[in-house]
């Protein structure tokens, strides 16, 4: 059988930051370290004044296609996954279509165009619709466009708004893929919750602490229906596992629970039981809340072995990179976690052709799923060619002023014009409002 995976990826960042322990921090008069030790970052991207979902998805697109040399006619189906949509009838990937045209000779009306939704889940929920279109055979020998983009901004005093971010995804999904292979293989776990939902509006509504444990909840799940298709899975078997991250200490929980999981009944739990007892088995209990104190007592125990730190050190905390400098992309959170993991081995110069990835991707409402991927041959090449240091470090450092203004600029409800920050330079920027209400865009030399 063919490979079908993905071939390409590009991120493209929101052109402001938001120091989170240098500017956040004191004027929440909160300890820098909440930030950066607690949630895991120090940093979030923000979209400036012309940018938005759509100048960000195209402009990760864009990249893409030239680095990949491709062309429209290339591309038989646009995907955009997104929970920052402003229109509930034409889809974005029409909107990102209509700024790649304006840079290429050719068009897009011969490629299925849609919107994925289902919170930060539908990036994965896309790359599957692709896998799938490309599986049907239905693809006349062309790749897919999926595009994750999202500025994931909360509204002003909400817990989540240390967790806010802006950027973007660009997949290119094909046969022969210089990236990863995607598997038949997945696991889900779903569930009608309410966590985190926009009900018409634009800022969540958040149950902050709830939404973490519906996280982990589903993501167990998802971890058991993979294993009910794919076999027990073991820590050794992945080189890493990127997890959706809305912040790197939700990912140090599901490490946690995923490194517990996998090691009931086998050599490693054995090995530990000498330090810290073999873990609790329901059976063993007539009562539940005193199970879930032992394996919480367990658990506690087990992040502390060295056993567990190293496996964590090596799978998880490299996944973890990005996610620490820009935030919450929602969509795109779980493919960036990928490219950081990625990015980790090509600076240590692992080998990792052959090797599996489980990824881990969720969205609130809820839904988990879990899938292996195979690393490619290509892989070195694709992660090189990435210029995500210079992307983050041409990003304009806000100053709190700064922030409350451009906060308002992308509220829906308020009408506020301030100056760009950044000047833009060969991307698409946001130009102005159509006869119709559409939004306009053009593309800046
Ligand atoms: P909070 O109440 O501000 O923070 O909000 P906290 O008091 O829970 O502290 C956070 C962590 O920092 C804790 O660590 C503290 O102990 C630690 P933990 O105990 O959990 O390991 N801490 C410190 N550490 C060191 N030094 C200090 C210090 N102070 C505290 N001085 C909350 C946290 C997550 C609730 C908030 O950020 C929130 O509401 N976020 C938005 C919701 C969210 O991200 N949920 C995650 C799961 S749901 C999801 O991932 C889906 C999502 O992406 C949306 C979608 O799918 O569309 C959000």
């Amino acid at each position: 059988m063919t490979a079908v995976g993905i071939d390409a990826i590009e991120i493209w960042t929101g052109n402001l930051k938001l120091d989170l322990p240098g500017t956040f921090a004191p004027q929440k008069g909160e300890d820098p370290e909440k930030y950066t030790k607690g949630l895991g970052l120090n940093a979030s991207s923000f979209p400036d004044s012309y940018e938005d979902i759509v100048t960000m998805g195209a402009n990760a697109a864009h990249r893409l296609m030239e680095r990949k040399g491709l062309e429209p006619d290339d591309i038989g189906r646009i995907d955009v996954a997104t929970e920052s949509a402003f229109d509930n009838s034409k889809p974005v990937s029409t909107y990102v279509a209509g700024c790649l045209e304006q840079v290429y000779d050719g068009d897009f009306h011969h490629a299925n165009k849609g919107e994925r939704k289902f919170a930060c889940i539908a990036g994965t929920q896309s790359l599957d619709d692709a896998y799938n279109w490309i599986r049907a055979g239905r693809n006349r020998g062309r790749g897919a466009l999926v595009i994750a983009t999202d500025t994931a901004l909360y509204a002003r005093g909400d817990a989540g708004e240390a967790t806010q971010g802006a950027g973007a995804v660009a997949m290119y999904i094909s046969e022969d893929p210089d990236l990863v292979e995607l598997s038949t293989e997945q696991g889900y776990g779903s569930a009608d919750e309410t966590d985190f939902l926009k009900p018409n509006q634009q800022f969540p509504s958040v149950d902050g602490k709830r939404s973490v444990q519906v996280y982990l909840a589903r993501m167990r799940e998802a971890l058991e229906d993979y294993e009910s298709v794919a076999g027990d899975t073991h820590p050794d078997q992945f080189a890493y596992i990127p997890f959706h991250t809305p912040f790197p200490g939700m990912v140090r929980k599901a490490g946690l629970l995923v490194y517990r999981h996998m090691i009931r009944d086998t050599p490693i739990e054995k090995e530990l039981a000498d330090e810290i007892g073999r873990q609790p088995r329901a059976e063993a209990f007539d009562d539940e809340e005193a199970f879930h104190d032992a394996l919480r007592e367990y658990t506690d125990a087990l992040k502390e072995t060295e056993t567990y730190q190293e496996w964590y050190g090596e799978t998880i905390d490299p996944t973890l990179t990005l996610s620490r400098e820009v935030g919450n992309w929602y969509t795109g959170s779980v493919h960036v976690a990928r490219v950081s993991a990625l990015k980790h081995a090509l600076e240590n110069d692992l080998d990792l052709a052959g090797s599996q990835l489980l990824v881990g991707s969720y969205g609130s409402g809820a839904q988990a799923e879990g899938h292996a991927e195979t690393i490619q041959d290509g892989w070195k090449e694709e992660i090189e060619a990435l210029n995500l240091e210079e992307q983050l470090e041409a990003r304009y450092d806000l100053s709190w002023d700064d922030y409350e203004e451009i906060h308002d600029v992308h509220n829906h409800d308020m009408d506020v014009d301030v100056e760009e920050f950044t000047t833009p330079d060969s991307e698409f920027v946001f130009d102005g409002w159509g006869r119709m209400g559409e939004r306009k865009y053009r593309y800046v030399e």
